[in-house]
């Protein structure tokens, strides 16, 4: 058996304003360049012989325990129950991977956290899976999907132990793995009355510069100085599920011994109030087999 490996780690939208994107109406082809970006995502995950994609899903919101999809296929229809008229007929059919699963769980219980793994019928995928997964795992074969829900209720440093006790998974594992971070930079929604005139627009223009600021650290590489503010970044600017998925990221790419820097796939923009970007960041060595 090959040893696993992490071939791609990277941050990503998922906003579901990239759906209207795609299909007909007012909306159409509003979110072109970061379609461009996760059809580039998917496109160098298969490029670095990916089989598997882990995706921390900041729409998969846990209030206990961490979770992880483990059903051997995710097949469904999907509507989104926050925003039906955004997302709706959204079919799937993907592969999922119950052994990788059960090393996930495995060694998040192994780092004394509480996991769970699922292969529940009715446990279909959100959104933060399913909206980059149509642009990345459309063509040819169907990478394999595990989805890893994100607590509402985590820290910083739980996350970044969950990430660690994913990428022990993947190296104990067959897999060659992409791992995605979906979810936003800030996360703060506008007011309800006047939300529908932010559909391009940041909530407010503080957020648009600490995003850019987390941008300028993350492509120059200076995510130690990153990582020390995360806790204070997502307190203050509203972050989405948690920031979990970030934390996650991080801790598979070693936390503040990462000396890569990410590199920016489409242009920062605001979306419903929130800030989004694609980042990809190089894998260290010793995430590989
Ligand atoms: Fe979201």
């Amino acid at each position: 058996m090959t040893m696993g490996e992490v071939v791609l780690a990277a941050k990503i939208t998922h906003v579901p304003s990239i759906w209207l994107s795609i299909n007909p109406g007012k909306h159409h082809g509003i979110r072109k360049p970061a379609e461009v970006g996760l059809a580039e995502v998917g496109r160098r995950a298969r490029e670095r012989g990916a089989d598997t994609f882990v995706v921390a899903d900041s729409h998969w919101m846990n209030s206990m325990s961490f979770h992880i999809n483990g059903k051997a296929r995710h097949q469904g229809s999907y509507a989104s129950h926050e925003l039906p008229h955004f997302i709706q007929d959204l079919e799937y059919d993907y592969p999922g991977n119950q052994e990788l699963a059960r090393l996930i769980g495995e060694e998040i219980n192994a780092g004394g956290q509480k996991s769970l793994v699922h292969d529940v019928k009715d446990l279909g995928l959100e959104y933060a899976t399913l909206v980059p997964m149509h642009f990345m795992n459309r063509d040819g074969d169907p990478l394999e999907v595990v989805p890893v829900g994100c607590n509402i209720y985590s820290s910083i440093d739980e996350n970044r132990r969950v990430g660690e006790a994913i990428a022990r998974a993947v190296l104990r594992s067959d897999r060659k793995v992409a791992f995605l971070a979906s979810g936003s930079l800030s996360h703060q929604f506008p007011p309800n009355e006047i939300s529908s005139q932010y559909l391009d627009k940041i909530s407010n223009p503080i957020n648009e510069q600490a995003d850019r600021l987390v941008l300028d650290q993350w492509t120059t590489g200076r995510i130690p100085e990153f990582l020390a503010a995360l806790p204070a970044y997502n307190e203050r600017f509203t972050g989405e599920a948690a920031m979990a998925d970030t934390g996650m990221l991080f801790g598979i790419l070693g936390w503040d011994k990462y000396t890569g820097h990410g590199e920016q796939l489409c242009d920062y923009f605001p979306s419903s109030g929130t800030g989004q970007v694609i980042v990809d960041f190089p894998i260290p060595d010793g995430l590989k087999a």
